[in-house]
């Protein structure tokens, strides 16, 4: 573990250490990263004594530039230092109240510092005083964890879970970002102590839900988080995507295994996060609209329209942005059909520039996502409609280059033809305008000033408009 510990900054707050008479620990997420050599930059360090003491002699050490930051309340400092983040607090014992995620803080061991902790992987400590530097103390066996790949509370689970329930969701985080498996008895304390949850901000559930979405296999998190029974409190819309209904021997697929595989297929080609939500909520609205049809079978008309009309509210509820990323969303749950549906057929031009048209700067991730979205175990159909997305994509590039429809702006403005036709401003001018931007997509004219221009001339013709003396 030493050679770990090489840098400038660790023989720094080692020689502080001993100079101030204080063990100080590396402790937490970087001990873990050193032994799942992840290379982590946010570096914890707890002193037996103040850590707030010990930062402000470090940072003295480090030279007149380094800047410390107090947090008096939380009894921490932060030191900014090359591309290290070090945070200094004492060691401390917390005891909780049920309604609160806030402890009641006292001063503490080294020990009660790791009993506080959420996982026995993130209760490693290395000492970094001279005498035993390097020195790993590992109280409840997190090396052994780590090896094989479990996590476990290092306290009762009811107990770590109840007084801090984010770790709940920071185990189904860890699962999915490191591979690793929830302990057997730390799984069924987070079926039993969900409802915890309520207690937590949704900004930081969320923290935790996109970290999982960002992980090589979100599918590993999704699946924990519905089978503990936490997506069914703070996200039903998802939980009821599960499970199938049968009909006169006619089954639908599980929508909810489905939305776990686009996800994952869409995260092998993206880490667009908001595309892994669009890949979350493209069929978020399956369950509402789920119907049996006699001579069609199971059919979730209008899913698309219904699902891209929830996003405000879901967004609204679990408190995520309600800007442009939540219209980006918005727009990929409402279009995900369109490039399937566009070739099941034989791809036209003018389908192909409306879907241009409408999907504008997000037209390659609504590929992405649409062809996340062919979850067939048939073969045959698979090569089918990847086929036809390599058309679709042929296509959408040759039109591009010829149209520019991407970012579409009218070649003829309301002015134009207000002026043309001395019009004061009224409804003709929308059609006309209208008319002109349906003739482009049609392919009836190019995208362009000289055949737009003519366009409008013959469509005020025929609406009886006289020209401007
Ligand atoms: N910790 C905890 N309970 C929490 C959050 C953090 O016990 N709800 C402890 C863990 O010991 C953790 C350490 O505080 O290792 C630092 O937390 P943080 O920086 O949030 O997480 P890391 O474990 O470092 O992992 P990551 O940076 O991936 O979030």
């Amino acid at each position: 573990m030493k050679k770990c510990l090489n840098d400038r900054i660790f023989k720094i707050i080692s020689q502080v250490a001993d100079e101030e008479k204080v063990q100080v620990y590396v402790i937490g997420g970087f001990v873990r990263d050193i032994i799942l050599n992840r290379p982590s930059k946010d570096i914890d360090v707890v002193a037996i004594g103040s850590g707030i003491a010990v930062a402000k002699k470090v940072a003295a050490k480090l030279g007149p530039k380094v800047k410390v930051n107090v947090f008096k309340n939380f009894g921490t400092a932060m030191i900014h230092t090359g591309d290290y983040e070090v945070e200094f607090v004492g060691a401390r014992k917390e005891s909780y109240r049920r309604e609160s995620r806030n402890p009641i803080v006292e001063d503490g061991t080294l020990e009660d510092d790791q009993n506080r902790r959420d996982f026995t992987i993130n209760a490693l400590a290395l000492s970094l005083n001279k005498e035993t530097y390097g020195d790993l103390l590992d109280s409840f066996g997190g090396v052994n964890d780590i090896e094989n790949k479990i996590l476990r509370t290092p306290l009762d689970p009811d107990t770590t879970f109840s007084d801090d329930p984010l770790r709940m969701f920071r185990a189904v985080r860890f699962a999915s970002q490191l591979k690793f498996k929830i302990e057997e008895e730390t799984y069924k304390s987070i079926q039993r102590n969900k409802e915890r949850i309520h207690i937590l901000s949704r900004e930081r559930i969320i923290d935790e839900v996109n970290k999982i979405l960002l992980s090589e296999r979100p599918s590993v998190g999704l699946k924990i988080l519905e089978n503990t029974g936490l997506f069914n409190e703070f996200f039903p819309e998802i939980a009821m995507l599960k499970g199938v209904d049968s009909v006169k021997g006619k089954v639908h697929k599980d929508n909810f295994y489905h939305t776990l595989e686009v996800v994952d297929n869409v995260r092998k080609n993206s880490d667009n996060l908001w595309l892994l939500w669009a890949a979350l909520l493209h069929d978020i609205a399956k369950p509402k609209t789920k119907r049996f049809v006699k001579v069609i079978g199971w059919t979730f008309h209008g899913h698309e329209f219904y699902g891209a009309k929830m996003i405000p509210g879901i967004f609204t509820r679990l408190k995520m942005p309600l800007n442009d990323k939540m219209k980006y969303v918005q727009k990929l749950v409402q279009l995900h059909l369109r490039p399937i549906v566009l070739s099941q057929e034989i791809v036209t031009d003018s389908a192909v520039r409306r879907l241009l048209f409408d999907a504008g700067d997000e037209i390659d991730d609504l590929m992405i996502l649409c062809e996340a979205d062919i979850t067939s175990k048939n073969e045959k159909t698979v090569k089918k409609h990847l086929n036809n997305f390599k058309i679709v994509r042929e296509k959408l590039v040759e039109i591009e280059e010829k149209d520019a429809l991407r970012n579409f702006q009218p070649p003829i403005s309301g002015e134009l033809i207000m002026e043309t036709f001395n019009l004061s401003p009224c409804r003709i001018i929308g059609d006309i305008k209208n008319a002109i931007k349906d003739a482009i997509l049609e392919g009836e004219i190019r995208n362009e000033y000289n055949e737009a221009y003519a366009y409008m001339l013959v469509k005020g013709k025929e609406l009886g408009l006289e020209l401007k003396k």
